[in-house]
């Protein structure tokens, strides 16, 4: 099948999209107003892009005409935020802060989510996220109308015991059992299916 992209609609173009970039990891952004308001939403929009500077990204589109995601805002005003990974024991919680609520909703309230205080930012980050980056905003690029790719570079890293190696500086990330975002309403995949192939040499 071939498909042409200028004959979609925005809406056919972002199912094809999501459906055919899979898995895509999960970020559970976490951010503070300027007053201090907490807020927390999931974007699977979502990666890892440069070791040096450390930096990911993350695609914040808004999803109806002149509305601003708080999560978008409070990186806006701030330049501050904290992406927890997800796995499966936080994915409801997770899908809970996927719900467009109004600014003075607290989702980490709503989700079961305990906030803990960052340690380089003032964003807060989820105590129960197996794996947390304190991210300072590098730039902030304007895609289209309401689309926002938002670069942050990694200033700080909390990863529960369990899962680090500290003599060998080893994050065991098949422990992790974090989950990504499928395709249509609904399916996500668990990373336990997993296989080795060393790095080829190339001699
Ligand atoms: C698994 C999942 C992934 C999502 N990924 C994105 C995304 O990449 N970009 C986006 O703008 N919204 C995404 N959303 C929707 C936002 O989480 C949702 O609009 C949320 O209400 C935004 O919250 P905020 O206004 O508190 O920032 C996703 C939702 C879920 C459940």
């Amino acid at each position: 099948m071939e498909i042409d992209y200028a004959t979609l609609t925005p809406h056919e173009r972002y199912k094809l999209l999501v459906a055919a970039v899979t898995p895509r990891p999960i970020a559970l952004v976490s951010t503070a107003d300027l007053e201090g308001r907490y807020n927390v939403a999931p974007f699977s929009f979502f990666n890892a892009i440069s070791d040096d500077p450390p930096a990911v990204a993350i695609g914040v589109n808004s999803s109806r005409p002149g509305h601003v995601k708080d999560t978008a805002r409070n990186i806006r005003s701030s330049g501050e935020f904290v992406v927890n990974l997800v796995d499966d024991s936080i994915a409801a919680g997770m899908n809970q802060c996927g719900v467009d609520y109004p600014p003075d909703v607290d989702e980490f309230d709503l989700a079961g989510f305990t906030p803990l205080p960052g340690v380089k930012v003032a964003a807060p980050r989820v105590a129960q996220a197996p794996i947390a980056l304190e991210c300072r905003r590098l730039v902030n690029v304007e895609l289209g109308i309401g689309r926002n790719v938002v670069i942050g570079e990694v200033v700080y890293m909390h990863v529960r015991d369990e899962l680090f190696d500290p003599e060998k500086l080893y994050i065991h990330a098949e422990r992790a059992g974090l989950i990504g975002r499928m395709h249509g309403a609904g399916w996500y995949a668990r990373t336990t299916d997993l296989f080795n192939m060393p790095r080829a040499t190339g001699s």
